[in-house]
């Protein structure tokens, strides 16, 4: 059994809900991490923890999103099966214009989820440096979400008590990241969608869902040259060590 360890499986992308958790379940996908990004999605993802069984979530304000309303006093009284903050981070792909805003916000989740003692769920893009610095002030452990940078910046990452996550970005042709995971174990991995997003080959152009997990896990026994029961092991473990589920 594997689990989905990131997707956004918000109404505003799906019709039917049960339909998406009901295909995870028949393709040995047993649990799903739902991460927000705003405050419309945590409110979702409160809803979708209380209403599924093996259903978690992240709660937390993506860099993106930084100039909306969001109401902190939504992690004053977090479910248990909120299980870390996120996905925050810095994103500097559209703008660094507000890069001082979008540190700031990173920062008092940080402050937040140390002070919780929850993991946290970090988006990083084009900005690996400022993100490793930022994260060297807390005490956190979490997960890169998405991580498609060096073996370099992954080994940084792994060494802060960080696990990668690996999503369809992996199947994609001519797509190097390959080399990157190949040099890494899978003991420094957790297996994601990013659903509706990343749908992996060959399925691209339709839209993703949880259920994917299992044809990425497959790629990464390619890769490995293991089976799913011991990739399903060790990324179970994994995600026991950061999330505690
Ligand atoms: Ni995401």
């Amino acid at each position: 059994m594997f689990t989905d360890t990131h997707c956004h499986i918000f109404k505003e992308y799906y019709e039917d809900i049960d339909e998406i958790i009901n295909n995870a379940n028949n393709s040995k996908i047993n649990r799903i991490i739902v991460a927000s990004d705003n405050q419309s999605t945590a409110n979702e993802v409160l809803d979708l923890v209380s209403k599924y069984d093996n259903v978690y979530g992240c709660i937390g304000l993506h860099p993106e999103n930084i100039d909306e309303e969001f109401d902190y006093s939504i992690f004053d009284k977090l479910p248990s099966k909120i299980i870390a903050i996120g996905e925050i981070g810095l994103d500097y792909y559209y703008t660094k214009d507000n890069k001082e805003k979008q540190i700031e916000v990173l920062r008092k989740q940080l402050s937040i989820a140390q002070r919780l003692n929850l993991p946290v769920v970090i988006h990083s893009r084009e900005a690996t440096q400022d993100t490793i610095n930022v994260l060297k002030d807390y005490k956190v452990k979490g997960v890169i979400h998405s991580f498609s940078g060096s073996l370099e910046t992954a080994k940084i990452y792994i060494k802060m008590g960080f696990k990668l996550g690996i999503n369809g970005v992996i199947t994609f042709k001519n797509c190097n990241l390959k080399d990157v995971y190949k040099e890494l174990s899978p003991r420094d991995i957790v297996l994601e969608t990013d659903s509706p997003y990343l749908t992996p080959v060959p399925y691209r152009g339709q839209r993703n869902e949880p259920a994917r997990v299992l044809d990425i896990a497959m790629f990464l026994c390619n890769l490995y040259n293991i089976d799913l029961y011991e990739l399903s092991r060790v990324t179970n473990d994994n995600i026991k060590e950061i999330f505690n589920i």
